[in-house]
């Protein structure tokens, strides 16, 4: 323990292994995230069995790498965090049984944490680092001597860590986690220098991400869709094809019918509020629709198969959509079964039009404009009607770029503030969750070796 407050995080909880080490929650040291997409892209989504088997592979050298990136050793760590949920069960179970042992052979403690708490926490970790003075400071005081984890069926009210003598540490904040699972709105808010949440709004089926990736698939893009679609959607016309998003009635989305996907079962419904609700599978079935009534679908098929001619010949007839590696910031290790003849993506008309006709930029850029208009009613709405002023969107659709002008233009009219992480801090990644633990290390919030992954854990109230 070097007393530095440095916590090393562990996440595992989808297709990312990631490590990282971040310093009192505020300072990111490394920050390392060896992507499976390549493994999972010839399936068109991700296979949960591979899942596992790729953390397996990659959590021990993704954690020396972080560890040297550093330049640290074991012996410098305050404490060991781990994403404990929601996420796959396999995939969760490779994370936690590596940080359990890790903190056992090292006298660390141990610290759970919610994925979704992580992706918010990506944010105020960008903040803070992008204003060091407002970060939280280090208590010595507090040393691993007993457990507070409050095992699988739940958190304790959550803390986040005092923002320092800043305002915005007192006033509430609106929470948009928008990913390939999730479509979440929560209300932050401020308790004596901490933070409790309580969720506002969900998707009732998919979650944005899933769309995006879903529609990319149909148009013989790769996986996942949502950079695809952000770089296609540039040189399209939004106004193109007039998709629409139907009310979601008062009650109506309370009709006794199970939850049908992932992101559905992360959290109840009974109490929300309709306005806040999401639903994102109507515009996919109205994608598909276009695609079939304007005979594209053969003309996608082509494409996937002149672009992907390898993953194309062995996926034949299997509805195969694969993966090109977006650019993004920051460190990443290469998966092993990276392809060297993945595309680019496209960056000028010139070379989005070799790629696809313009009618299928306008599909794209119709979808992505619906899609967006859709996020900021509803979560404009929420802020307004719950008094937030300040709102933080985070998870890997908060890396699309239509999104953030959009979100950023309006708030700026209405006079409320909006805030993202950096761009390699929007997709999963463990210096979230490394943030995310930094109050709880605080507060002495720690877990038993009882701790095992909850794949729909909820956040909040
Ligand atoms: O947060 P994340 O890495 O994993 C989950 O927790 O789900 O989010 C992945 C999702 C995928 O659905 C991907 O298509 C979407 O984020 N995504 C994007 C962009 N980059 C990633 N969606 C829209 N625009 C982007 N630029
Ligand atoms: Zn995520």
């Amino acid at each position: 323990m070097s007393g530095r407050g440095l916590i090393l995080g562990i996440e595992s909880s989808c297709d990312e292994t990631a490590a990282a080490v971040v310093e009192r929650g505020s300072r990111t040291l490394s920050s390392v995230v060896a992507s499976q997409i390549a493994t999972h892209a010839r399936y068109g989504g991700v296979v949960p069995e591979l899942a596992s088997r790729e953390h397996l592979r990659a959590i021990v050298p993704v954690v020396r790498a972080a560890l040297a990136e550093a330049d640290i050793t074991l012996a410098d760590l305050d404490a060991v965090a781990v994403t404990a949920g929601p996420g796959l069960a396999g995939a969760l179970l490779v994370g936690i049984t590596y940080a359990k042992a890790l903190a056992f052979a090292q006298g660390l403690p141990l610290i759970a944490v919610n994925h979704l708490e992580g992706h918010i926490h990506a944010v105020l970790l960008h903040e803070r680092e992008s204003s060091p003075e407002e970060g939280g400071g280090f208590n010595p005081r507090i040393m691993p001597t007993e457990s507070t984890w409050a095992g699988r069926d739940g958190f304790q009210p959550i803390q986040l860590s005092p923002e320092g003598n800043s305002s915005k540490a007192n006033e509430p904040a609106l929470a948009l986690v928008v990913s390939g699972g999730h479509t979440h709105l929560y209300l932050c808010l401020p308790a004596h220098g901490a933070w409790s949440y309580s969720l506002v709004g969900r998707t009732l089926d998919d979650a944005a991400g899933e769309a995006y990736d879903k529609v990319a698939k149909l148009l013989g893009f790769g996986y996942p869709g949502g950079p695809w679609i952000d770089a296609l959607a540039r040189f399209g016309n939004p106004r193109a094809v007039p998709f629409a998003f139907s009310r979601i009635k008062p009650k109506v989305h309370l009709g006794g019918k199970p939850p049908r996907t992932k992101a559905a079962l992360t959290a109840p419904i009974a109490d929300l509020n309709p306005r806040f609700l999401f639903s994102f599978s109507g515009i996919k079935t109205a994608v598909l629709r276009y695609v079939e009534l304007h005979e594209l679908r053969g003309e996608a098929l082509k494409r996937a198969a002149r672009l992907f001619p390898l993953q194309a010949e062995s996926l034949k007839g299997m509805g195969f959509s694969p993966y090109i590696q977006p650019p993004v910031e920051g460190r990443a290790l290469a998966p092993a079964e990276s392809s060297s003849t993945s595309p680019a993506l496209p960056q000028t008309k010139e070379e989005a039009l070799a790629l696809c006709p313009q009618q299928v930029l306008d599909l794209a850029a119709s979808f992505q404009c619906a899609v967006v208009g859709d996020l900021m009613k509803k979560t404009f709405a929420a802020a307004e009607s719950l008094g937030a002023r300040r709102i933080l969107i985070t998870g890997g659709v908060a890396a699309n770029r239509e999104l953030r002008a959009r979100f950023s233009a309006e708030a700026a009219r209405r006079g409320l503030r909006v805030a993202f992480p950096t761009l390699a801090l929007s997709t999963d990644n463990a210096a979230m969750i490394a943030a995310a633990a930094w109050p709880r290390f605080q507060a002495g919030e720690f877990a038993d070796g009882s701790l095992s992954g909850n794949p729909s854990l909820a956040l909040g109230r």
